[in-house]
């Protein structure tokens, strides 16, 4: 099917969440490395994920731009890794990420609805309900962690982690490997 070539405002609009989505590569490799050092393999393995999900967010918006005769390009945004200690921190930090994202992607919406892009606000749509989804199941283990009263143990104490909440953390890292 022919597809018009993509305007260089919404070229240059998509190019910056092409870095977004790559930059949230990095920021769910940082959980991953988090989750590796206390031993939650479970955890360790779903971050992983997430980051190849959003590389693959990535290839979504470069096909996209490259089907629309787009002259794209690839930029690094600056990232450092915060530091984490409880799991509490590690989800918001997740929740956040995901959120803003969400907002990022309506911004792109916006912009095609602006210039009537029909294609293109579809495109972002699919992406904005992958989004609901993803912010859907950080909740999911906001709650988990909530009732196995895991949320706020700071595990970068030695020896703050309990019988009773080791095994609450086991639990919930299980959970995240089914
Ligand atoms: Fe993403
Ligand atoms: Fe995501």
């Amino acid at each position: 099917m022919f597809k018009p070539s993509i305007s260089d405002r919404e070229t240059v609009d998509a190019c910056s969440q092409i870095s977004i989505e790559r930059n949230n590569e990095s920021k769910y490799l940082t959980l991953e490395a988090y989750f590796s050092k206390y031993n939650l393999d479970g955890f360790k393995k779903l971050m992983r994920s997430q980051a190849d999900g959003e590389n693959g967010h990535a290839h979504l918006i470069i096909d996209f731009l490259d089907d629309r005769n787009a002259n794209y390009y690839v930029e690094t945004l600056a990232f450092k890794a915060p530091p984490l200690v409880t799991i509490g921190e590690v989800l918001d930090f997740w929740l956040t990420t995901e959120q803003n994202t969400t907002l990022e992607l309506i911004a792109r919406q916006t912009l095609a609805n602006e210039v009537d892009d029909m294609i293109a606000w579809e495109f972002w749509q699919t992406m904005i309900k992958e989004q609901r989804e993803e912010e859907k199941m950080v909740m999911y283990w906001y709650t988990r962690a909530t009732e196995l009263g895991v949320l706020d143990i700071d595990l970068s104490v030695e020896g703050a982690t309990d019988y009773t909440t080791r095994l609450a953390l086991i639990t919930l890292d299980n959970e995240a490997k089914s």
